[in-house]
């Protein structure tokens, strides 16, 4: 695996291939599980101790770290989950397993966090629940 340099070109070529800043809603029914759709076009495979983090108003949801040797921490709240191959396959999306009427109008974000310094906004989704 080629390793890359965490360089200010890289990190603009995100922010531009990034479109996914934009605040779809997701309908949840209530009770049931809803998936907030994450496919940024990043190049995520190639860089190293990535780490992810779902925010939900601005509070910690989900991290997932990946290790250069290849291993995965995820740390979560009220079971919400990503694919565990997730860096790889490029679908970040968030899973919840049960919406609650508390979460209507709320902001979901995905953040990345390579470097001491950035952080990078991968996606926002809004839930609205139903139901
Ligand atoms: C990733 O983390 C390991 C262990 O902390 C470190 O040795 C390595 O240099 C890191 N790699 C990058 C690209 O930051
Ligand atoms: C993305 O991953 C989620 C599980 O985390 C899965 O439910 C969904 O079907 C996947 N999307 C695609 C397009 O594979
Ligand atoms: C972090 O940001 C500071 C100021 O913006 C810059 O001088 C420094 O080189 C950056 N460090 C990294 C690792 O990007």
């Amino acid at each position: 695996m080629p390793v890359v340099q965490w360089s200010p070109a890289l990190l603009l070529g995100l922010f531009t291939v990034c479109s996914c800043v934009d605040e779809e809603c997701i309908v949840g029914i209530v009770g049931h599980p809803v998936l907030l759709p994450c496919y940024p076009h990043t190049d995520l495979l190639r860089l190293q101790n990535v780490t992810l983090e779902w925010r939900e108003e601005g509070e910690v949801v989900l991290k997932a770290e990946w290790k250069q040797d290849g291993d995965v921490l995820v740390w979560s709240l009220n079971s919400a989950s990503i694919a565990n191959n997730a860096l790889h396959t490029g679908n970040l999306s968030l899973s919840l397993p049960r919406v609650s009427p508390k979460e209507d109008q709320r902001v979901y974000s995905l953040v990345m966090t390579p470097a001491e310094n950035g952080s990078l906004l991968l996606c926002s989704r809004c839930l609205k629940t139903a139901g």
